[in-house]
């Protein structure tokens, strides 16, 4: 039992990368322990109807106790790397103050890491902003960018190169869209233009951010985390393919293009009256600064059709497979994807810094085994056809706090029983445990 991937590929050697992933809040708990303040989450959460049944991440997995068990999991299992994040307001729990409990904390996370042969990769900012900055306009307020770069800098003061590498944000189009945009997450607002500002400013502070990673990690690779969810015209119509391309530029090119050309999509700029960031000279060259990679987030595809008014809408789909949380399973999206990024732009090395399904049915774990063969097929035809993919991270090493989803979401390789903490792993940790261990000749 492995993964059905050709003998010869790139994703047998034992170069490429292969983790899991986790983020603070979804995994953690100990929300006020040791001197953490509240994020923008614990706030959000609290409102009613934001999150599905009430949920908030409390408690979570109670990771912040549990860690060396789970570290022992990943060990186990044999993955090369894990990916988790710092909890901002566990190291600045106010303003101007650094709280060494915090600190220390993640201090002996990377050390039990490296004791165990893992590479620690680090996100700085996977959505947990402090509140007292959420109080002050979060992302909308320029002065947020320049205080993370203070943040990255205390962090890396720290962790130095210990970490084999960084990713300053995590998916900013959720930060800046679901939150200000959409409404859909912390710290729910509805405002277009705030949604346009505040992803300005991410990405600002991702630049800020960079120069002293740098200094303070010179052995450690840099990179950002993008989510992509790539829109198909729904037929041949001409409409129905401009409002998809209008559609990728929003949500995928708003993002890349700054960080890698230095300026944003004029057919947004032009079709989009909010789509008008208060923009600062010098602001451009300080986000486009180099990368050390680009981290690839991808689950699924979006089918969409011209609305009549020149935006683009989701279109029905008869046969479409879909994992529990509704989003079709695609994994020649990834292909599409990957050689889409590699054609229209000149990257840096890619990390599949997350991929992976839903699925809350736990009996044989088939959805999520095929998923991941899939979509680890279609990387490896990628890699075939000339694109330089680095790692591959599943999402996520055990079920966690699905944000506005709750805890009703499972996508954990290992089964999280919320009442007891106990871990079980499922058929997909097994199927990984296998490949990496015969990729590595250890069985
Ligand atoms: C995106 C996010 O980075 C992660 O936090 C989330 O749980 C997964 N993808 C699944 O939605």
């Amino acid at each position: 039992m492995s993964f059905a991937l050709p003998r010869d590929s790139r994703l047998r050697h034992p170069d490429f990368l292969f983790g899991v992933a986790t983020a603070a809040y979804q995994v953690e708990g100990a929300s006020t322990q040791d001197g953490r303040t509240p994020s923008i989450w614990d706030t959000f959460s609290r409102e009613p109807g934001r999150v599905l049944n009430g949920d908030n991440g409390d408690i979570a997995c109670d990771h912040y106790h549990r860690w060396p068990q789970d570290l022992d999991l990943i060990q186990e299992l044999g993955f090369d790397a894990y990916r988790l994040s710092i909890a901002w307001p566990r190291i600045v729990p106010e303003r101007g103050q650094v709280n060494a409990l915090g600190l220390a904390f993640y201090d002996r996370l990377i050390d039990g890491l490296l004791e165990r042969g893992i590479k620690p990769v680090v996100t700085l900012y996977h959505w947990d902003l402090p509140q007292y900055l959420g109080d002050r306009g979060g992302w909308v307020n320029r002065e947020t960018a320049y205080l993370f770069a203070e943040f990255a800098d205390t962090v890396s003061r720290r962790l130095g190169d210990r970490v084999h590498a960084y990713v300053t944000l995590n998916e900013p189009w959720c930060s800046a869209f679901l939150g200000y945009k959409l409404g859909l997450h912390a710290p729910g607002l509805k405002e277009p233009r705030l949604g346009f500002q505040a992803a300005h400013h991410l990405l600002l502070g991702h630049g800020l951010a960079l120069p002293a990673l740098r200094a303070n990690a010179p052995n450690s690779r840099l990179g950002l985390t993008l989510n992509f969810t790539p829109n198909y015209p729904a037929s041949p119509r001409y409409n129905d393919h401009a409002v998809a391309l209008l559609e990728d530029a929003i949500n995928s090119h708003w993002f890349l293009q700054p960080v890698m050309e230095g300026c944003y999509p004029w057919l947004v700029r032009q079709q989009l009256a909010e789509a008008n960031p208060a923009i600062y000279p010098g602001d451009m060259a300080v986000i486009s600064r180099p990368l050390d990679f680009l981290g690839v987030n991808y689950y699924t595809r979006s089918v969409v059709r011209d609305d009549g008014r020149g935006r683009a809408t989701e279109a029905p789909l008869q046969h479409a497979e879909r994992s529990s949380i509704g989003w079709e399973i695609y994994p020649q999206g990834m292909y599409d994807l990957l050689l889409g990024l590699h054609r229209q732009y000149t990257l840096p090395p890619i990390v599949i810094t997350e991929n992976g399904a839903a699925d809350v049915s736990p009996q044989e774990d088939t959805l999520r085994c095929r998923y991941h063969e899939q979509h680890l097929q279609a990387i490896d035809r990628a890699i075939r056809d000339g694109v330089d993919v680095a790692g591959y991270f599943a999402w996520s090493l055990m079920d966690n706090f699905e944000w506005a989803e709750g805890y009703s979401q499972r996508f954990g390789l290992v089964h999280v029983d919320y009442k007891t903490q106990q871990r079980t792993k499922k058929r997909s940790a097994e199927l990984f445990r296998q490949f990496l261990a015969e990729r590595t000749g250890a069985e």
